[in-house]
């Protein structure tokens, strides 16, 4: 039967979604299945009905397509889909209560303040109590909206800046350390993905932008620490109501700590996106990787 492959949205990752789904379309297609791509910013959603698409591909990243809405509407309309049901879409969406499950569980996470936009906030209270910190709005992605603030002026700028994308804000204590990814498919942790950027942070630029963005994976930790960090995130991944595919982000201190981020339940899906360098080293090529999500649906 028909497959939809959901790309674009209107969030503000629509253009790494574009590149996900196009990716995701081409592989189907490439192996034979009838594909469609459908933007649910450009179409009704209710039209999956009559198009009589049988089963879905979501590729859409960010609110709106990531966060359990458009899960909500496709069990609405008994079309099966890929990944997390709608609980576990819209939890791995929020940051802030992603934090407080990981700290509910015992999970290491990282020192945090939220602020809310109505409110209002002291940031020399929270840069004395947390020292340096990342911004983050709570319900964004592909490092939208963040920034690293060492005092209160940097952190009244940033976390004004992150009022545009979001009302509600993570303040996270600054992790100074490397960067951690793990894949999780069909409830496995696939190899560690180690990510070196010369700039402060992984973020847009060094994710969609940078050539000097380095990847390392199988990542160059010790057993013992790679198979602390895949527990850890098929923890978070089962805690937070994700299913079938998605990401754990972490971090790991000079001290070999490891402090969880966040789950992603639709990751980003080029071919030289994190879940496929994953999957590859595990032997799995992109198209037989795409194949794989979509068995989930049945
Ligand atoms: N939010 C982006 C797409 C990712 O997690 O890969
Ligand atoms: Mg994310």
């Amino acid at each position: 039967g028909k497959v939809a492959v959901l790309l674009g949205g209107s969030s503000a990752e629509r253009e790494v979604s574009l590149a996900s789904g196009t990716a995701v379309l081409d592989a189907l297609k490439r192996e034979g299945v009838d594909a469609i791509a459908f933007d649910p910013a450009q179409r009704n959603i209710w039209e999956l009905k009559s198009l009589k698409v049988e089963r879905v591909f979501i590729a859409l990243h960010g609110r709106g397509g990531e966060d359990g809405t458009v899960q909500g509407a496709l069990e609405f309309m008994g079309i099966p889909y890929t990944g997390s049901g709608v609980l576990g879409s819209a939890l791995a969406m929020d940051k802030i209560r992603c934090k407080h499950l990981f700290q509910s569980a015992k999970l290491s996470t990282a020192k945090y303040a939220v602020v809310d936009k109505q409110s209002g906030f002291d940031a020399q209270a929270i840069i004395k109590e947390l020292g340096s910190v990342m911004v983050k709005p709570s319900h964004e992605g592909s490092s939208v909206g963040m920034a690293r603030a060492d005092d209160d002026i940097a952190l009244t700028e940033a976390l004004n800046n992150a009022f545009k994308f979001d009302s509600q804000v993570l303040v996270e204590q600054w992790i100074e350390g490397r960067e951690f990814t793990v894949a999780v498919l069909d409830g496995k942790a696939l190899p560690v993905i180690e990510m070196r950027t010369p700039r402060g942070f992984y973020d847009y630029e060094a994710k969609y932008k940078e050539s000097t963005t380095e990847y390392i994976c199988p990542a160059d930790i010790s057993l013992a620490f790679t198979e602390q960090l895949q527990v850890m995130a098929s923890h978070a991944f089962e805690l937070v109501g994700a299913t079938g595919w998605g990401r754990v982000d972490a971090m790991q201190d000079a001290n070999g700590q490891f402090y969880l981020l966040e789950v992603n339940t639709v990751p980003g899906m080029t071919e030289t996106s994190l879940v496929p360098k994953a999957a590859q080293v595990e032997g799995m090529t992109f198209d037989q990787l795409v194949i794989r999500i979509l068995e989930q649906t049945v």
